[in-house]
């Protein structure tokens, strides 16, 4: 591995991921911008380098494999990776009314929020493998906990059948990955960003983009003797 710690944000052309990047960056860490769009990307990269980050654009669309392959062997060639942060994600829109949702809704939420986030860790995974301290950070989200799901408080947004049960299943294939890389020195997180104004709600959140990256930023640089398999928001663990 380089010396320098490298980075891997998925969907890092706006939004949290955009500013995880900076935060990862402000570290001296060099960051690869994944973003599926040529045009956002080099934006997002030419942006970045201004601020004085060490970026550089990874092409990869979440729900292709050969966009994976490729991200992966540029990675390599680039001198590896330490910490992956798999932040992007869609809500697949609406109606999203469990008796009204459409079966290609469900599909392509899952597709990209959970099997895409499968399909870039295991091709990461060899070069994670070769870190000294790596780090994998999925962007998760409270309305994706069943305790606060069936406690039906209005905590969770709106009734969801694709983006709310998307993270549920994302925070258990998580926790399946932390049990077979247990033996590992791979420390695997789950964290929520809040509730942050991004292009995901229409601007609606409370809290800015660089509020919600905090989380994935202090996940992304937990020391080697810190947690494995929680689920984190800026007040600490959430409950399942
Ligand atoms: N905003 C919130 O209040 C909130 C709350 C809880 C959790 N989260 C989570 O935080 C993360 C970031 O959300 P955000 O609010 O920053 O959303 P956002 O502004 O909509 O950004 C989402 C990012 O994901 C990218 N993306 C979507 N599909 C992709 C694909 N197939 N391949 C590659 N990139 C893809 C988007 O790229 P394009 O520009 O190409 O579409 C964009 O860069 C998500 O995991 C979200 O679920 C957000």
């Amino acid at each position: 591995m380089s010396e320098q710690t490298i980075a891997l944000v998925t969907g890092a052309n706006k939004g949290i991921g955009y500013e995880i990047a900076v935060g990862l960056g402000a570290l001296g860490w060099a960051v690869g911008v994944g973003a599926r769009d040529d045009e956002r990307r080099e934006t997002a990269v030419e942006k970045l380098r201004a601020a004085g980050v060490d970026a550089f654009g990874v092409p990869l669309d979440v729900t292709a494999d050969d966009s994976v392959a490729a991200a992966a062997r540029l990675l390599a060639e680039r001198g590896g990776l330490d910490v992956l942060v798999n932040n992007a994600a869609i809500t697949g829109g609406h109606p999203q009314e469990p008796t009204l949702v459409s079966a290609d809704i469900v599909r392509t939420v899952v597709e990209t929020n959970v099997i895409g986030v499968i399909r870039v860790t295991n091709a990461m995974l060899p070069l994670l493998r070769r870190s000294s301290s790596p780090r994998i950070v999925n962007m998760s989200s409270s309305v994706g906990s069943l305790a606060r799901q069936g406690a039906n408080d209005g905590t969770t947004g709106p009734v969801s059948a694709a983006y709310a049960p998307s993270k549920t299943f994302l925070n258990a294939v998580t926790l399946q990955y932390v049990k077979e890389l247990g033996d590992t020195n791979i420390l695997i997180n789950l964290g929520c960003p809040g509730f942050v104004a991004t292009d995901l709600n229409g601007f609606r959140g409370i809290r800015t983009p660089a509020q919600g990256a905090a989380i994935a930023v202090h996940l992304a640089t937990l020391p080697d003797d810190g947690p494995t398999g929680g689920y984190f928001d800026d007040n600490g663990p959430i409950s399942w």
